[in-house]
């Protein structure tokens, strides 16, 4: 699967690196060619001799080496590679990266890149979870950027937690995803998904039980077969799919904000399960318990973002997906459902609590066209989502 195809390599200064050498041979096994630039913290880790044997290609390691610069200039290396992977990507070189900071080799290659990039973080766990890091990670999402791992484990500074770096085999598998081809490969799909939160005052919210794991999942089956996804998501406990465009959002305000920046698509998959009311006048401050006193609460209707899209007279999705969560008559409901908003596809599904839908890992739908409705067996969402992406496939021809 990765037959000839291209990946520049950049090593980051962290203990991790020794994976790396690992990553190398995986790729090369499976036909890749790969290009090594190592930072210097990098070779601290990583010699360039067993870096370079390895890859079977020369180091990159300076930026100004004239040598180099003679025989491929830093553009021309940027822009070589079907994609750039950073393994490890260290706190520092995403820092830069989400900064736009071009002052060592690496990080002047991945500003000058038009490559895809995918990034596989290791760091302390503390790194990891410190607002800076947090804030570039999800920066450099919104970027495009891709991200795999980090996993959660023991780390080699003693400590327990997320920032280990993902196994050689789990970035194998990232890159193949970030470099598929497929039915849907040139298509621009938006996958919106997970909870919106309402808020009350700064410190509550009105939100829901979804999970945000069917939409994610068919992100990342749309995304394996090749789309270009652009992944809208409230704030849900689902891990964000790798290979696709992430942006977060809180409030179904501000999703229908961001999907409206994403369009034009081929088509558009709402999955999310949007707050359909928010607190009217939500307040500034904390709301004081005060005893006796119940506050009341006046609410205002949220913007309908499946209906406003279905519904655009110019740009609108060649292939509009609806969600339909019931609780009562789910076909019926869903059917009516389709028509009101004037979408092409609703996907229905069961909620009600005794089904273990919400928050599961399974799902029975059926999906309403205007051929009719369509009752799929019970199954993994994971199966549902890829199931869905074969029809998006079939249906944009
Ligand atoms: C022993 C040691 C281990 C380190 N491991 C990591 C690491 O796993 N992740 C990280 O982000 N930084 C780590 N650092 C810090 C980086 O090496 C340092 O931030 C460096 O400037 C990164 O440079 P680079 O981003 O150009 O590779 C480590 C430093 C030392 C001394």
């Amino acid at each position: 699967m990765l037959t000839d195809k291209r990946i520049l390599l950049i090593i980051g200064g962290g203990i991790a690196a020794f994976k790396s050498l690992d990553l190398i041979r995986r790729l090369r096994e499976r036909g890749a060619w790969v290009t090594p630039v190592l930072t210097r913290a990098g070779e601290e880790f990583v010699t360039p001799l067993s870096v370079s044997s390895l890859a079977g290609e020369k180091v990159y390691r300076d930026l100004f080496d004239l040598t180099d610069e003679a025989e491929m200039g830093h553009i021309q290396l940027s822009r070589s590679a079907d994609l750039i992977v950073v393994a490890p990507a260290t706190a520092d070189l995403m820092a830069k990266m989400a900064n736009g900071m071009a002052n060592d080799l690496a990080s002047t290659l991945l500003l000058a890149t038009d490559t895809p990039v995918l990034i596989a973080p290791a760091m302390n766990v503390r790194m990891w979870e410190h607002p800076a890091t947090r804030r570039n990670v999800s920066r450099l999402r919104g970027d495009g950027i891709s991200v795999v791992g980090p996993n959660e484990g023991d780390m080699a500074c003693g400590e327990f937690g997320p920032g280990r770096m993902s196994e050689p085999l789990e970035i194998v598998a990232a890159i193949e995803t970030a470099l598929a081809e497929g039915p849907l490969t040139g298509r621009r799909v938006l996958v919106t998904s997970g909870p919106t939160h309402e808020p009350i005052d700064p410190v509550r919210y009105i939100a829901n039980r979804s999970s945000g794991a069917q939409g994610t999942a068919i992100a990342r089956a749309l995304a394996v077969m090749g789309a270009d996804v652009v992944f809208v998501t409230g704030p849900a406990d689902a891990e964000r799919p790798e290979g696709v465009h992430v942006v977060e959002v809180q409030t179904a305000a501000e999703m229908l904000q961001a999907v409206q920046a994403v369009l034009p698509v081929d088509a558009a998959v709402f999955a999310a399960a949007v707050a359909d009311w928010r607190v009217a006048s939500a307040s500034d401050s904390k709301i004081k318990k005060d005893k006796g006193q119940i506050p009341s609460m006046e609410f205002a209707e949220n913007p309908d973002i499946l209906a406003t899209v279905s519904q655009m007279t110019e740009g609108r999705p060649r292939l509009v997906v609806g969600f339909a969560a019931e609780t009562d008559d789910v076909i019926a409901n869903a059917t009516a459902k389709r028509l009101r908003k004037g979408c092409d596809w609703i996907v229905a599904n069961d909620v009600s609590p005794e089904t273990g839908i919400m928050g599961g890992s399974e799902n029975a739908v059926t999906l309403i066209t205007e051929d009719g409705a369509e009752s799929w067996p019970r199954m993994g969402k994971d199966e549902v989502a890829h199931q869905l992406a074969v029809r998006i496939a079939a249906a944009l021809g």
